[in-house]
């Protein structure tokens, strides 16, 4: 039989601005969890957060897509957004997006991604999580682990990865449907990095193995003001990685996160800063940031989780999260200038622009003499 991994995420309300679910959200959302596994629905759960996020991994035998879990996620995030409310907590509900549930979350707000595997002997993958960033933030380190030597020294030294991974990568800009193209290294490595350059627009939405056909990555793809038409928070991604034995490493896999890269996120959605590695359950704090992601290990057995490993709960990560303060410091120290702040297209909130077409009015244009 095979095993679904599941994990849906959304931001139903935060304590002390959009900073992090209260404890009577979380514990909610547990009790919900429980009675998915007592019922049978589930075989295993758990639920923990990041920044204001709250994300479900739901382990189960449905498949990816299926209307119940879906179904159960959205529901379990109605319960969590009446506790909110119940508290007068911030932005309650923000990421439903859509007054009634319609078969999938895809498309109503929260965010998701999936995986129906065959289990192996062994099983282990990760889970990230990001709070204040978009979708494109899993550009990067998903490109790097799966693609460079430079990371996952496996591609040289393990046989089984010889053959290269098959990206496929969503247009996220485009709302008629999903579009997306299909490429593979090594073959068509400058044509992913002509894409991958730009993260607000093209978005990794899995990572196939080439030797194997297996899948090794799926990340979440919805960008909310996609959906909404307007700023509605920023999309706050999740991804699964599966890893070791055909499959990067774990340490390869984590590798990438190192470098603190930049992305647009932050406060109101419009800054770009160094991408923070955080343990489970972090709170959001500097200039509504600094954009942060979380790590966390499992194995799955026979539908059953192991407890979890949070990866970046480990002396290593403190030099680094230095470091992200240091490169988010930097760029902050810049304000609005340049590339600290959004360009025009990625600006989440409408006040420049208006501003703009106000002073647009009082522009003259100079006579030739
Ligand atoms: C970014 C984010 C925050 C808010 C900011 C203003 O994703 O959630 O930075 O954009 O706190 O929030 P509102 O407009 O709700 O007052
Ligand atoms: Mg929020
Ligand atoms: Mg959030």
């Amino acid at each position: 039989m095979k095993t679904t991994l599941t994990v849906i995420k959304a931001d139903t309300g935060s304590v002390g601005g959009h900073n992090r679910p209260s404890n009577a959200m979380i514990n909610r959302a547990e009790e919900v969890v429980q009675t998915g596994i007592k019922n049978g629905l589930l075989s295993d759960g758990r639920v923990t957060f990041t920044g204001d996020d709250i994300a479900l991994l739901l382990v189960h035998t449905r498949g990816v897509d299926n209307l119940d879990i879906h179904k159960f996620a959205w529901d379990t995030f109605v319960e969590t957004t009446k506790i909110a409310k119940s508290q007068g907590l911030y932005g309650a509900g923000q990421d439903l997006l859509k007054d009634a549930f319609s078969g999938n979350v895809r498309g109503m707000g929260p965010g998701s991604a999936e995986v129906e595997i065959e289990e192996r002997p062994a099983e282990p993958f990760i889970v990230f999580a990001g709070d204040k960033c978009g979708p494109g933030v899993f550009n990067y380190p998903l490109f790097e682990c799966f693609a460079s030597p430079y990371h996952n020294a496996g591609l040289l030294l393990a046989p089984d990865m010889n053959a290269g991974f098959t990206f496929n990568i969503m247009n996220v800009n485009y709302t008629e449907g999903d579009k997306v193209i299909c490429l593979k290294v090594p073959q068509d490595y400058y044509d992913i990095c002509t894409l991958l350059r730009d993260p607000n627009r093209y978005v990794i939405e899995n990572v196939v193995e080439n030797a194997s056909g297996l899948t090794a990555a799926v990340a979440s793809t919805s960008r909310l003001h996609n959906i909404a038409g307007k700023y509605v928070g920023k999309d706050d991604p999740v991804a699964i990685v599966r890893t070791q034995k055909q499959f990067p490493s774990t340490g390869e896999i984590l590798s990438p996160w190192a470098l603190a890269h930049y992305t647009l996120g932050d406060n109101r959605g419009s800054h770009h800063v160094a991408v923070m590695p955080v343990k489970q359950n972090t709170i959001i704090s500097y200039f509504d940031g600094p954009t942060i992601i979380s790590a966390a290990g499992y194995c799955v057995h026979e539908g059953k989780l192991t407890e979890a490993v949070d990866f970046f709960d480990q002396p290593f990560w403190d030099y680094v999260r230095e470091k992200a303060s240091k490169k988010t410091l930097e760029m902050r120290a810049q304000g609005f200038y340049g590339p600290s702040m959004a360009g025009m297209d990625e600006l989440e909130y409408t006040g420049v622009t208006e501003n703009l077409k106000r002073l647009d009015n009082k522009f003259v244009v100079r006579e030739k003499k």
